[in-house]
């Protein structure tokens, strides 16, 4: 076991406990929860930690991680002040910090799908919010943080497919965007990216997505398929009139060729259970 230890904050969400199920059997991980108490509360690897009452400051004393992998949702504000104390922390540690980050940096440009390096833009508050807590991690020394930005995450186990399925079963309809040109992921696509990213010290921004696009759509509908033997009620929601792309590809830090994948990969990866 390498004696990096990491400290996953959000460690009991969809995206933090499957980077944490991957890499606990590699180092010395620990997680933080918030209100999914019942699960965490007697596992000596997880911290309470609420972003809105504590100071994450006591969180990573009593850890000291040289790795933060920052994987939170919360209030807004509580987010930037978290961050900023984090940053405060990095930077005077011997202390990493990689942030996941998410297409939507760029979803005030529509007409094109995003490259690591070009300038991000959003129109939604949620996107704002991630450029702003991106432009704090650009302050710090290059080798010090990583930017990972991530579209849409499916998997069997994931909120996505979960709300589908129960969608299915109580009838409602599935709301699929024909404009929506996308790349996709799923979580042990992502995971095996940062694990990767961890091992090889590896910093800068990152585009951790499918190397190809799809329409949300098709990909929706295909994915339908597999889940299994149904009749969904499909409900097509436009919101503009032309095509329009919320895509994170990578160009300039591409992972190696057995990490890279397409949108087809994720829909087979999805399974009747
Ligand atoms: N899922 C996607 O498709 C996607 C795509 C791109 C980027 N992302 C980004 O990935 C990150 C993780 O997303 P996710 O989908 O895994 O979210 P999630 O399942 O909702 O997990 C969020 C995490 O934040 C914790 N949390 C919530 N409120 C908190 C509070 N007040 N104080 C402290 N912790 C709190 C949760 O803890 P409890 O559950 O214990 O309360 C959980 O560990 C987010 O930053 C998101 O923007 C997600």
């Amino acid at each position: 076991m390498d004696n990096k230890k990491i400290l996953i904050l959000g460690g009991s969400g969809f995206i933090g406990n499957a980077i944490y199920k991957e890499l606990c059997k590699y180092f010395d991980t620990y997680g933080t929860y918030c209100h999914a108490a019942n699960s965490y509360s007697t596992n000596n690897q997880f911290v309470h930690y609420n972003l809105e009452e504590d100071d994450i400051v006591e969180v990573l004393e009593l850890v000291k991680p040289q790795v933060i992998i920052s994987a939170l949702r919360g209030n807004f504000s509580a987010l930037i002040i978290a961050h900023e104390h984090i940053l405060e922390y990095v930077r005077k540690e011997n202390c990493q910090l990689y942030f996941i980050s998410s297409a939507n940096v760029f979803d005030a440009y529509s007409k094109y799908p995003s490259y690591e390096m070009d300038k991000t833009l959003s129109e939604s508050i949620y996107g704002r919010l991630k450029i702003r807590i991106e432009n704090m991690l650009f302050r710090l020394p290059k080798e010090k943080m990583a930017i990972l930005r991530i579209p849409m995450v499916f998997g069997n186990s994931s909120p996505r497919i979960r709300d589908m399925k129960k969608a299915i079963i109580e009838n409602e309809p599935i709301e699929v965007f024909p404009n929506l040109i996308l790349n996709v992921t799923n979580d042990d696509k992502v995971t095996q990216q940062i694990h990767y990213l961890i091992n090889r010290n590896k910093t800068g921004i990152y585009h951790l997505g499918s190397n190809d696009l799809t329409h949300h759509e098709d990909f929706i509908k295909e994915v339908l398929e597999r889940v299994g033997n149904f009749n969904p009620i499909i409900k097509r929601v436009y919101t503009t009139n032309e095509d329009r792309y919320l895509a994170v590809l990578p160009k300039t830090n591409q992972l190696p060729k057995n990490l890279q994948f397409t949108f087809q990969d994720i829909i087979d990866h999805h399974v009747l259970n």
